[in-house]
């Protein structure tokens, strides 16, 4: 890659990989499938190669420097690292400001782990309140660049919000496929009012992929699930945040929820692509949590060291991880021999826990999310997380993508119906400071 010091370095050109055989290809078929072996493909940028260290050390001024600036590709917080994405033109991006999101100090739940510095990433300040944001941004621009009309999902929720928002900002239509039934009604509310076509299956989530799959052989939509390869390309910037809000020190973990496990292999490939520039030296452990009931990688990696995935009948009430037949498997399982991370699952009440411990520290996530902080709790109590080291939690989705959840958990508890006069209100706060 061509480097000069006074203009900004330009994004490389890329191909896609395929992560099983490594066979190349250019373009690929409608389920982004490798033409030799039909795994799934990732997008690397051969021009990379050799690249030399100060592009590295360049990349990190331009993308502070870009912080302050107001053109929408400047105030994404993806496009910002547009260097490390696919080339784009600028009237094909779709963006809202997506990334951005907050890196949250958790002193509390630091305190009672005993761990020196915990921070929660919280994706869900994303525009439509989860981390599928910067994944979509990314691949709908493709869409647009493309000359789709239609784009297309399967989603346990948030990927259909996002897929609905994003298709309505770029004037496209869009089709979500849900189970029907499984879906927070947060998220089913979301999608709708976006415009989506949304259409419920008497299926699960693995069912509706299975479905979309014939669908878009058949259909001309463009599919914007995470066998799309650049969804993770957009995902991956979660880690490029990371690191600039805690001024380049590399944590000793990070703690992710898997389901469909993209989110998972993104952040680990947004690390290694951080290490091959240059730009940090070490990688965190990135360690992968599941619902025990809903946990193929757990058992893939226990079972068979990751070499052929262990399929389960999935069921959690942290229905954005509700998933059996995870496609990026093959990936996640990569990220974790890659950056030596814990692979671990989580009973229903030690997520429902957890995510109680977030609410009382004013931060609060969706169930799926708060499987990283029960993950982390067990990795404590294991001690493969010691006691000097720094953790980033990844929180996915925001707090009120799933009311009925905490409604329905009774964490906190409701006082009343009472009379409406002061003296009652008193009485019980009386009572309750008491502690009666
Ligand atoms: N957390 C939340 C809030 C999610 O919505 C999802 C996935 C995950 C974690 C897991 O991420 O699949 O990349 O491992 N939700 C998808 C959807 C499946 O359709 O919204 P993953």
């Amino acid at each position: 890659m061509k480097i000069t010091m006074s203009t900004e370095p330009a994004a490389a050109t890329h191909v896609l990989r395929c992560v099983h055989c490594g066979a190349k290809q250019t373009s690929a078929d409608r389920m982004f499938r490798c033409a030799e072996c039909g795994e799934l493909l990732e997008v690397i940028y051969p021009e990379w190669a050799g690249t030399a260290r100060e592009f590295g050390l360049r990349l990190k001024e331009i993308w502070r420097e870009r912080r302050a600036g107001t053109l929408p590709e400047d105030a994404s917080g993806v496009w910002r690292f547009r260097e490390l994405l696919p080339q784009i033109e600028r009237r094909h991006m779709v963006t809202m400001r997506e990334g951005n999101t907050p890196l949250v100090q958790l002193t509390r739940t630091a305190r009672e782990l005993k761990l020196p510095r915990l921070f929660a990433k919280h994706q869900g300040m994303n525009p439509t309140g989860s981390f599928k944001d910067t994944g979509i941004s990314v691949a709908i621009s493709m869409a647009r660049a493309q000359g789709f009309e239609f784009v297309c999902c399967a989603s346990t929720g948030n990927t259909s919000a996002s897929v609905a928002a994003y298709a309505a900002r770029a004037e496209m239509k869009s089709i979500v496929l849900l189970p029907a039934g499984q879906v927070a009604s947060g998220k089913l509310a979301q999608a709708i009012e976006y415009g989506a076509h949304v259409l419920q299956l008497q299926t699960d989530f693995d069912g509706c992929l299975r479905v979309l799959h014939d669908v878009v052989q058949r259909f001309p939509a463009y599919l914007l699930n995470s066998m799309n390869p650049y969804r993770l390309e957009g995902q991956k910037t979660v880690a490029f945040e990371i690191m600039e809000q805690l001024d380049w020190q590399v944590p000793n973990h990070v703690v992710v929820p898997g389901g469909n496990l993209a989110n998972s292999s993104a952040l680990g490939k947004g690390f290694l692509e951080l290490r091959e520039l240059g730009l940090i030296r070490a990688l965190p452990k990135i360690s992968i949590i599941q619902a025990a009931g809903a946990n193929p990688l757990v058992r893939t990696m226990r079972e068979n060291g990751g070499t052929e995935l262990v399929r389960v009948n999935a069921e959690t009430r942290a229905t954005a991880i509700r998933i059996g037949n995870p496609a990026s498997w093959r990936k996640a399982a990569g990220v974790l021999k890659s950056t030596g991370g814990a692979c671990e699952d989580v009973s229903e009440q030690e997520i429902a826990q957890a995510k109680a411990e977030l609410g009382a520290e004013g931060v609060g996530c969706e169930p799926a999310s708060a499987a990283s902080l029960a993950g982390l709790k067990k990795l404590v109590r294991s001690g493969f997380v010691k006691s000097s080291e720094t953790v980033v939690l990844v929180l996915t989705g925001h707090m009120l993508k799933d009311v009925d959840y905490m409604l329905d958990m009774r964490v906190k508890r409701v006082l009343g119906p009472m009379p409406a006069d002061p003296a009652s209100v008193i009485a019980t706060l009386e009572r309750l400071h008491a502690g009666n």
